[in-house]
C-alpha cells in the first residue's frame, strides 16, 4: 500500500493511503474531538464534531470519514475550525441532558463554549422509558449519536430492534411501532448500553443504585420484572 504524506497543524504525518484525517492525526499523539465516531462502528458523521481545515477546501471535513491525500495541509483548531466546533456543541447543549456525558462537557470547556448561548432554545424532554429488566432508554440525554443503532444492525449485532423515527427536531431512537423493548427482536445484549456516549441507555441496576435503593429491592425490582416478562 502507498503511504501519503501530509501536514496536520504543521506537522509532518506519513500514513497508508486510504487512512482518515482523524486516524491520521490520532497516529502522531494529536486529539481531535469525536461524538458518533466509535471505533468498533462504522463511521457515520452525523454529529460534526469532529470538523478541520483543509488548506484550499471550501468547506470544513469531517475528520473521521474524509482521507489522507499527499501534500494535504490541514489544522485542527484554525480559529475557524474553533468557532464551528463551539457552535456546534452549544446548540446541542441547548437542546439534550448532558449532564452525564463526561466527555461532552469536557469538550464544552475545551472550546469554551457558552453554556448561554441559546436560551430559548427548545430542550428535548421525552419521558423515561423503563420497559424492560435491563436497560432504562432517557433520550432526553440522546444525541443521536447513531451508535446504538449501529451495534444493534450490521456493526455487531444484526437484531436490528431500534432504529430512527421522527423528523426534524422529533427524531429520537425508537423501535418499530414504538413496540416495547420485550415485543421486539431485542436480545439484551448490551452493545446498545456499552457504547452510548451520554447514559441515554443505562443498566436498570445502575439507575436503581441511583435511587438510593438497597441491593435486596433492586434485585426484588429485576427478578419481578423478568417473572412479568416470562408470563
Ligand atoms: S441512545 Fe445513546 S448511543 Fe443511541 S443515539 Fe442516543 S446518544 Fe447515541
Ligand atoms: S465524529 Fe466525525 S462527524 Fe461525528
Amino acid at each position: 500500500m502507498t503511504d501519503v504524506t501530509l501536514t496536520i497543524d504543521d506537522q509532518t504525518v506519513t500514513v497508508p493511503e486510504g487512512t482518515t484525517i482523524l486516524k491520521a492525526a490520532q497516529s502522531v499523539g494529536q486529539v481531535i474531538p469525536t461524538i458518533c465516531y466509535h471505533d468498533h462502528c462504522t463511521p457515520n458523521a452525523v454529529c460534526r464534531t469532529c470538523m478541520v481545515e483543509v488548506v484550499g477546501w471550501r468547506v470544513l471535513a469531517a475528520s473521521c470519514v474524509a482521507q489522507v491525500s499527499p501534500g494535504m495541509a490541514v489544522q485542527t483548531r484554525s480559529e475557524r475550525v474553533e468557532r464551528s466546533r463551539r457552535t456546534i456543541l452549544e446548540m446541542l447543549n441547548s437542546a439534550v441532558d448532558l449532564s452525564q456525558a463526561p466527555e461532552i462537557q469536557r469538550m464544552l470547556v475545551e472550546s469554551k463554549a457558552d453554556p448561554e448561548r441559546f436560551p430559548d432554545a427548545q430542550t428535548r424532554q421525552p419521558p423515561l422509558i423503563d420497559d424492560n429488566p435491563m436497560y432504562l432508554r432517557d433520550y432526553a440525554k440522546c444525541v443521536l449519536c447513531w451508535r446504538c443503532v449501529q451495534v444493534c444492525a450490521d456493526d455487531a449485532q444484526y437484531t436490528y430492534a431500534i432504529n430512527f423515527s421522527g423528523r426534524g427536531f422529533e427524531t429520537q431512537i425508537g423501535t418499530f411501532f414504538d413496540k416495547a423493548m420485550p415485543a421486539t427482536t431485542c436480545v439484551f445484549c448490551g452493545q446498545c448500553v456499552g457504547v452510548c456516549p451520554t447514559n441515554a441507555l443505562k443498566p436498570k441496576r445502575e439507575w436503581l443504585l441511583e435511587q438510593e435503593m438497597t441491593p435486596e429491592q433492586i434485585l426484588a425490582a429485576t427478578q419481578g420484572e423478568r417473572k412479568r416478562r416470562r408470563k
